[in-house]
């Protein structure tokens, strides 16, 4: 039997097989739809990309004030049994990068190839997977932050239309959401709230992360909210401190960030009694093991669907010449047989251009 974290493993490069193959989720019962991905959201400037990036523990995303993230970041994290870490984009499927500051400069020309320099948005996601042994399997989506008003350049429509893309992701039921809401703002008005209430009520699927605890006002502290007082979720809060705007123009890599985060809680009057369970760190792993439970829950299902999915892939194979010598055996050989099958024809829609998707 395959160790979880292996079938989390699965679970992502079958996600990745259904991008490639151009299953990007749209009609109701596709693969994609069934498997769990975490979509980060809350206000412009909350922190979004840089939580992402903490759970990476990789610098590689363009971070800064104003509308910096305009088109949806599918990134899947791939954990390796060690080597090199390297990312890859699936718009330039040959080009592996070892370079992360290369990386963030795709992301920003990829961006601008869409939506032009200008400040639009665009639906059209940027799909980029990172193999690492220092990650945890998961998908996680970036997404453009949520804002109340349109800046100069932007149609007035853009407000409306980042909050049906955002809400797009999340309200689909096997979305988990980490809303993060900044410690400097009141967080009964957070916008990542209000979207999260709207469309998972219960809480059930929702994870609360409160960004720039270290930006507080002196003599203020946000443990009504850590310790879920101000607003119950069925998942713990997580309180996070990023590198700020100067920790980056200095350079301060991840690792060195990381530490820091760990000594700021582990210092802290307020919440060195939970230290324990905030941070960066912390948070990954507790996505990780939802997410696991979440697969667990759902393999049945999931099972079913990739059944469904192999009879179209050996018809697709098939129509390719090139069928695959399935012997019915045990499930999770199937699934693996299955992720072998797609990775061969992943390649062989490589060779033959590029899959057909939305562009
Ligand atoms: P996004 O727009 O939600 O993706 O936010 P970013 O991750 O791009 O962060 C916006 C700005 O806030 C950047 O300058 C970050 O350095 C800064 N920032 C984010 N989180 C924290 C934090 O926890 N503490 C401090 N001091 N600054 C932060
Ligand atoms: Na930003
Ligand atoms: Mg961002």
């Amino acid at each position: 039997m395959a160790t979880m974290e292996s079938l989390i493993g699965l679970v992502n490069r079958i996600q990745r097989a259904c991008t490639v193959l151009g299953d990007h989720g749209g009609e109701g019962g596709s693969l994609w739809e069934a498997l769990p991905s975490v979509a980060v959201v809350g206000g412009q400037s909350s922190g979004k990309s840089s939580v992402l990036e903490s759970i990476v523990g990789r610098d590689f995303l363009p971070r800064g004030s104003g509308i910096v993230t305009r088109r949806p970041l599918v990134l899947q994290l791939h954990k390796t049994e060690g080597g090199s870490e390297y990312a890859e984009f699936l718009h330039t499927p040959r080009r592996k990068y070892s370079d992360f500051a290369a990386v963030r400069k795709e992301i920003a020309d990829e961006t601008d190839r869409i939506t032009g320099k200008s400040k639009q948005i665009s639906n059209v996601p940027i799909h980029l997977s990172i193999y690492s042994p220092h990650v945890v399997n998961l998908t996680l989506i970036d997404l453009p932050g949520l804002t109340k008003v349109a800046v100069e350049g932007q149609p007035e429509s853009i407000v409306r239309d980042i909050e049906d893309m955002v809400r797009s992701y999340v309200e689909k039921p096997n979305c988990i959401i980490l809303a993060i809401s900044p410690a400097n703002q009141d967080i009964a008005t957070s916008d990542a709230i209000k979207l999260a209430r709207e469309v998972d009520p219960s809480g059930e699927r929702t994870f609360g992360v409160v960004t720039k605890l270290d930006l507080m006002d002196k003599g203020t502290n946000a443990l009504d909210v850590l310790e879920g007082r101000s607003y119950r979720l069925q998942h713990p809060w997580v309180g996070i401190v990023n590198r700020s705007q100067a920790d980056i123009n200095k350079n301060v890599d991840m690792l060195a960030a990381r530490r820091k985060e760990q000594e700021y809680f582990a210092n802290s009057p307020d919440y060195g009694h939970l230290a324990h369970k905030m941070g960066s760190e912390y948070l990954a792993k507790l996505l990780s093991k939802h997410l696991e439970s979440v697969i667990r829950q759902r393999i049945p299902s999931i099972i079913a669907l990739i059944n469904k999915t192999i009879d179209e892939l050996e018809a697709e194979l098939d129509r390719l010449g090139r069928p695959i010598g399935a012997d019915g055996g045990a499930q999770l050989y199937t699934i693996l047989e299955m992720c072998r099958a797609f990775d061969r024809i992943f390649k062989e829609h490589l060779d033959g251009g590029r899959p057909g998707g939305d562009r």
